[in-house]
């Protein structure tokens, strides 16, 4: 399997991988020990289209080498190029998208008997969460609570390949992390494009009717108490979430700013199973931009949004994604861009080079596209402020004593280990025991650097509660 793109894809990977293991595979990680390859892609940005092209290119002397080698793709990337995949890479033996996940296995089956197969739906309400899963952490999971995107972003091209907003079954949703936590996942992300309207399909299909047992069941028992408003239901998710016993930990991704209630900052600020941590998009910080955007907030009221948040959560951990070059973008509203970063102070951001997507309004934008190079300048201006204030954050939790969730060994150096602060910062740490990944330990932030902390091992809190099985070994 190789997965591109964002949590969503991620977390859709972890279905196929269960479905296929279900059918007897076993995971590989070199593709030419692979008897089925499935990439599951992405289109967010035109990179990611050339990634998958280049990708698949390569994997055509293989499948010369080894006819019987099947190859899938799936994700958004098949959703939106559908029978181009394979008019462009003729060796690929199936297409499946974003709606039908659940059919992987199914359709590598008929493509060993009848040749290769391209099946894309455009619109199902099947919640991967339904489906076998294979997670690589044993601690943490993801919970998708909405499919889709009600939304209209000029440049996004999420709401063709994933369509629109449909949230989860509200009782099904905690069901769901209930299981978890009995499996010893402790951690859980709740996954959604926009997560924060969570509900509001729920709330008006009900709005009129006679509240019953039903309604509970799809929209929980606070809504159902309450006065009935389409208010989202968000933040009493969130509670509820956090009140399964077992779940010490509770992250979301990603909220839109324009949807961001102060319901769900007082869950932020009153329930310690939710973390301190915000990711909110900011995607420009110049009003003009921001409008062209369809983004539906002005730069003031996301400082506003901000400021208010950090108000009842001082320690509020922040970071967002940033789009540089939009069509149209001048100097001006580049450094307005520069002035709300280095004013909200963000401990970490995703940046990215505006790339057109064919379909997306922005994309016809063509007479005012900013130069590659222009683009380039401006994204290592806003990486210096990016990098300063996210330095200053870590400088700051020097000498704080932080829980951290152990996650393994660090990748540069075996003596260390690495753990998750409640503020998703990554801590460096010396261990001389050895601690199970998915345990709780107290660790001494001593030094800050721009992406990461290091610190000393006070105490292990809790040990990993997971079990793991050790796999039989047929001879
Ligand atoms: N639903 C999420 C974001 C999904 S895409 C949200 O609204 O926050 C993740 C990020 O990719 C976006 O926040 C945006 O910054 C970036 N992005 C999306 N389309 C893009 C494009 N055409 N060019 C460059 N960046 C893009
Ligand atoms: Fe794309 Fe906007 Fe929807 Fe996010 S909210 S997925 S950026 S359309
Ligand atoms: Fe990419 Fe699809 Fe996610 S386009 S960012 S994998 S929703």
């Amino acid at each position: 399997m190789r997965t591109y793109g964002c949590q969503m894809n991620e977390h859709d990977s972890e279905r196929i991988a269960g479905l296929l293991e279900m059918d007897g595979l076993e995971q590989t990680e070199s593709f030419d020990d692979a008897d089925v390859i499935v990439l599951n892609t992405c289109c967010i940005r035109e990179n990611a289209d050339n990634k998958l092209y280049g990708q698949l290119g390569n994997l055509k002397k293989l499948k010369e080498e080894r006819p019987d080698l099947q190859i899938a793709v799936g994700g958004c990337l098949a959703q939106k190029d559908r029978d181009g995949i394979r008019e462009r890479a003729p060796h690929v033996d199936v297409v499946f998208g974003t709606h039908n996940v659940g059919r992987a296995t199914d359709l590598l089956g008929h493509a060993r008997v009848s040749g290769p197969i391209t099946e894309i739906i455009e619109e199902s309400e099947s919640f991967p969460s339904a489906l076998p899963v294979k997670r690589d952490a044993h601690h943490a999971a993801w919970v998708t609570i909405q499919i889709g995107c009600d939304n209209s972003c000029a440049f996004c091209i999420v709401p063709s390949v994933r369509g629109k907003e449909i949230s989860r079954p509200y009782s099904e949703l905690i069901g769901e992390v209930e299981q978890l936590a009995m499996a010893g996942v402790t951690e859980i992300t709740l996954l959604g494009q926009n997560v924060n309207s969570y509900g509001r399909d729920l709330t008006l299909k009900l709005r009129g009717t006679q509240v019953s047992a039903e309604s509970s069941e799809l929209v929980g028992e606070a809504w159902v108490r309450g006065p009935h408003t389409a208010r989202p239901l968000f933040s009493d998710l969130l509670c509820s979430v956090a009140e399964v016993s077992g779940i010490r930990r509770v992250r979301y991704t990603s909220p839109h700013p324009k949807d961001l209630r102060p319901e769900t900052i007082d869950a932020m600020a009153q329930v310690p199973e939710v973390c301190e941590h915000l990711h909110l998009p900011l995607q420009s910080g110049s009003d003009d931009v921001l409008s062209a955007m369809h983004r539906g907030y002005t730069a003031d009221r996301y400082i506003e949004k901000v400021d208010a948040a950090r108000r009842q959560i001082p320690d509020l951990a922040l970071s967002t994604d940033i789009i540089v070059g939009f069509p149209g973008e001048t100097d001006v509203d580049f450094e307005r861009t520069l002035e709300v970063a280095a004013e909200v102070r963000f401990d970490n951001a995703y940046t990215f080079v505006y790339s057109p997507r064919p379909g997306t309004e922005a994309a016809e934008l063509v007479q005012r596209f900013v130069p590659a190079k222009i683009s380039a300048e401006r994204m290592e201006r806003l990486r210096r402020v990016i990098e300063r204030t996210s330095l200053k954050g870590n400088e700051s939790r020097i000498g704080h004593d932080e829980e951290v969730i152990v996650e393994g060994q660090s990748k540069r150096d075996s003596e260390m280990l690495t753990g998750r602060t409640r503020h998703n910062r990554l801590v460096h740490f010396p261990a001389q025991e050895k601690i199970r990944p998915g345990s709780y330990a107290q660790v001494r932030v001593t030094e800050a650097r721009t992406f990461n902390l290091v610190g000393e091992l006070l105490e292990v809190t809790a040990a990993a509660k997971h079990r793991t099985r050790i796999p039989v070994v047929s001879s």
